[in-house]
């Protein structure tokens, strides 16, 4: 964990080498009161989770499980958008170390030759009129040679697709640092500086897909994100729907 560099933003890193789950470390951190650019990284989690309450797969060492904890001023139709912009970083940070093609399904799938290599779970912590605060959960597949049969033909690693041994520590470095910059533009400049950093490895767009939500599901042509993040869904007969939350499957 010494090898972590902390820079600016992300000057205290919390490391457990095994815990339930990182987001959950980081919400009892929170209610202690702890500050904006606390991170919490373990090398194994019993109980990692997923979004719609699904688990994470987090073996001992493979991955990255981590928790960023924020406190940006805004507001909560905002929300949506860091999400995206932890995703621009790590699509970003991924790429370069790798050289892979790293894609980009909304909202918060990353991909690598259309099998998932990271999953990001964002969750707030709310008063009724403002964000208290906004806990990013990382996983990345780094140095997994297998995955449990039922996740193994959707789920890929850095590992199994260029055939080398990654640095943890060093992955962590290079997320923090592009987080860092693009969290700083994004609170100073607005969305509009990510969008576009989005747009390009952007999976979605312009492909038919199915947008699955809690109580039904459409089908269009995915047209891309508008400037608070939000998916823009166009149905057969024109119709554009906002999406703020579903599971998308490209068909
Ligand atoms: C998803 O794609 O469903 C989101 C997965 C998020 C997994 C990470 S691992 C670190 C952090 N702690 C957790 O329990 N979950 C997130």
């Amino acid at each position: 964990v010494s090898r972590i560099k902390e820079n600016n933003l992300f000057h205290h890193v919390v490391y457990h080498s095994l815990v339930t789950s990182t987001q959950v470390i980081a919400h009892q951190l929170v209610n202690e009161g702890a500050r904006e650019g606390t991170i919490v990284v373990a090398d194994e989690q019993t109980a990692g989770k997923g979004r719609l309450g699904r688990t994470w797969d987090s073996q001992h060492e493979t991955g990255i499980w981590m928790s960023l904890i924020l406190k940006p001023l805004v507001d909560f139709r905002q929300a949506p958008q860091l999400t995206l912009v932890a995703a621009v970083a790590l699509a970003r940070a991924l790429q370069n170390k790798s050289g892979q093609q790293i894609d980009i399904k909304w909202p918060n799938d990353l991909l690598v030759n259309g099998k998932k290599i990271c999953g990001i779970l964002t969750e707030l912590q709310a008063d009724p009129d403002r964000i208290k605060s906004v806990i990013i959960g990382i996983g990345v597949n780094v140095n997994h040679e297998h995955f449990p049969q039922e996740i193994t033909d959707i789920a890929t690693s850095l590992k199994k697709e260029s055939g080398k041994n990654f640095d943890r520590a060093e992955l962590i470095t290079d997320i923090l640092d592009e987080f860092s910059w693009l969290y700083e533009a994004y609170l100073t400049n607005g969305f509009s500086l990510i969008k576009p950093l989005w747009e390009a490895h952007s999976l979605s767009i312009g492909k038919k897909v199915i947008a699955r939500r809690a109580k039904d599901s459409l089908v269009g042509i995915a047209l891309g994100i508008n400037e608070n993040g939000v998916l823009l869904l166009q149905d057969e007969t024109g119709h554009v729907h906002e999406i703020y939350s579903a599971d998308i499957e490209i068909s």
